[in-house]
């Protein structure tokens, strides 16, 4: 959701700016643009709408001698992407870039015109400059002209500022939206995040609501709101570089797809010992088990079905019911919460604004809130009352895969630990659960992703389509619902998730002769009937695609294009059949690799689609 950086220092900023760009171009990448102040003290700016690659175009071989300057890869939330509306925007005396939205840019606007101000751009950015303009001229000074603009300002908004004349100075303003500072050797840096200088430094420290930075060369000052000066304390970054880095494969996400075998073994072992207690208090649990307190698990996208998952594993294993909901809808539904319910948080980015705005109401309401996240120190990991860490990394391409894979994992461990505590769940089928995730799920997603191949081949007719379904019952709905997100997100192909018994109520309409539809079965309870859904489909001229565990016999005139998964589960004594509890991990890994050849046989941009972004920062 727009990238920041900025960098003052004894280097030259041009090139650290367009490099930090390249790697925050997941947060958005319409448009992109530099300013830096020339040896005069004056301002300079080049920005372009398009890739990254096309500002390089226009800044041209003879990059900037300065070292001072701030740059920015935009999403577009006001105004189309065009040269005019990228970022930084400029006065005489000020530049900016910004992520996030102005939400009174309005009546800002207005006040602003009135006072002789005109705007060259659609964006709420220019008004906040402008702004900022204002109060500069009046005050003189950077710092209580950001604290005056800042007190107009209503949304959420992170902000990197320089100003004419004050050489190697540079502003950070963060309201809502997350922005680091960081200390290198030969300067120091601001960003959206940190992956933008790991190449030059681990050594970090986040903004927190409402603070202002001046970053010095030899230093760096943090106050308040009010002017009052905060100490910060500084961390160092746990991931390295490689994680930035594509590591010999043609795209991050198949990079990514295949790390999954150890992300899930360590997210599981990081798990297998913590006490539920731990995870949430006894009292609240025991209120939960009761059915005295309730559990919702909130997210958006891909997090959101990995809640799905969540839900079918706790009700199958501890039996307690619980209710799913997008962050966007229920922030505004008025849900019904209670003192004595827990609120399950997903999110790989910990920054989602729908899900931060829902821990925060539910947390006014106060409502147990746990966090599951992959970005220690994200805001969502910090507001939380527990969090617990997905062991994924960091996750490049925009289409998530392995956080995925890895919320999974605490998704299936958390059903496990609260049917033990309810007594619902033997202590050796809980164990055999957590091992189960450490040891025979890497194995069989290892052996998923080494059948490239064969998926690909699945792709080919997928490829050639402008439409597409997707069906499946029990989990396999859940399992299908990502996949058909994954899909439509890489590839532009138009494509719709449906439970296989409610095709016929009005989406069959669609299928004609040689529609595509991708149908998981990996629930042997339900397979007979997904397979008569299929049938359906096929006496309407349907294509079929089919991922089905290997336990699953699905008729010969069906089984040209089918992807065989070997069942997995635990075998034994247990109180129930769990014995193909694990396959869904197998099947979304499949149907990752579906998406993702789908994708490079469009020759689509693969990590990065067209009008998405990785971190929504903007509700
Ligand atoms: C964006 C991303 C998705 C992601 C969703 C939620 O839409 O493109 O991949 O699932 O945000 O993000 P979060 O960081 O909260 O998991």
């Amino acid at each position: 959701m727009c990238g920041i950086i900025g960098y003052t220092g004894s280097g030259s900023c041009a090139e650290k700016l367009l490099r930090g760009l390249d790697r925050l171009e997941y947060r958005g990448y319409d448009s992109s643009g530099i300013s830096w102040l020339d040896e005069k003290g004056k301002i300079k700016t080049v920005k372009s709408s398009g890739r990254l690659s096309l500002l390089r175009e226009k800044l041209g071989e003879a990059l900037p001698k300065s070292s001072c300057g701030i740059g920015h890869t935009r999403w577009a939330t006001h105004g189309a992407p065009s040269d005019e509306n990228a970022h930084p925007h400029c006065t005489d005396n000020v530049s900016v870039v910004h992520n996030g939205i102005i939400e009174n840019y309005f009546s800002l606007k207005e006040e602003l015109i009135g006072k002789g101000y005109t705007f060259d751009s659609e964006t709420d950015t220019e008004v906040a400059l402008k702004l900022i303009d204002m109060y500069y001229k009046k005050e003189k000074d950077p710092l209580s002209a950001l604290t005056s603009a800042m007190s107009r300002l209503k949304g959420s908004f992170a902000l990197g500022v320089i100003f004419r004349g004050r050489e190697g100075e540079l502003y950070a303003v963060r309201v809502g939206s997350p922005l680091v500072v960081a200390f290198g050797d030969d300067g120091n840096y601001i960003a959206s995040d940190i992956h933008a200088f790991l190449d030059k430094t681990d050594k970090y420290f986040r903004l927190e609501e409402g603070e202002i930075a001046c970053v010095c060369p030899r230093g760096v000052r943090v106050t308040d709101r009010d002017g009052r000066e905060r100490s910060k304390e500084i961390l160092t970054a746990e991931f390295s570089l490689s994680a930035a880095e594509k590591g010999g494969y043609p795209h991050f996400m198949l990079k990514e797809i295949h790390e999954e075998p150890r992300i899930i073994s360590d997210t599981a072992r990081s798990m297998a010992e913590l006490p539920i207690d731990k995870i949430i208090p006894w009292d609240i649990l025991d209120g939960i088990i009761k059915e005295e307190g309730n559990i919702r698990i909130v997210a958006c996208g891909t997090a959101m079905h990995a809640g799905l998952i969540g839900k079918y594993y706790l009700e199958k294993f501890a039996r307690v019911s619980v209710e799913v909901s997008y962050a966007s809808e229920f922030r505004y539904s008025d849900p019904i919460m209670h003192q004595g319910d827990v609120l399950i948080l997903i999110s790989q980015s910990g920054e989602t604004a729908d899900t931060l705005a829902a821990l925060r109401m539910a947390k006014e309401r106060g409502v147990f809130t746990l966090a599951v996240v992959n970005a220690v120190g994200s805001a969502i990991w910090r507001e939380a009352d527990r969090s617990l860490l997905t062991l994924a990394g960091p996750e490049i391409a925009v289409a998530s895969t392995k956080a995925y894979s890895a919320q999974l994992v605490l998704m299936y461990t958390l059903a496990a630990k609260i049917a033990r505590a309810a007594g619902r769940l033997s202590e050796e089928a809980e164990t055999a659960i957590c091992r189960g995730l450490s040891d025979t799920v890497p194995k069989a997603v290892e052996g998923i992703a080494a059948r490239d191949r064969e998926i690909k081949r699945l792709a080919e007719i997928l490829s050639e389509q402008d439409n597409a379904f997707f069906i499946g019952r029990g989990i396999d709905r859940y399992l299908v619902t990502e996949g058909s997100l994954k899909l439509k997100e890489i590839s532009y192909i138009h494509s719709e998730a449906y439970p296989a018994g409610e095709l016929k109520h009005g989406t069959i309409s669609l299928i004609t002769e040689g529609t595509p539809v991708v149908a998981v079965i990996t629930d042997k309870n339900v397979a007979d009937k997904t397979i008569s859904n299929i049938k359906e489909v096929t006496a309407r001229g349907g294509e079929m695609i089919i991922i089905s565990s290997d336990d699953i016999d699905i008729p010969p005139e069906l089984s040209k294009t089918v992807f065989r998964i070997p069942s997995i589960g635990i075998k034994g004594n247990c109180e129930k059949d769990y014995s193909g509890i694990f396959i869904p991990f197998s099947a979304a890994t499949a149907l990752q690799l579906l998406a993702y050849h789908t994708s490079v046989l469009r020759g689509c941009d693969v990590d990065r689609p067209r009008n998405l972004a990785k971190s929504v920062t903007v509700e």
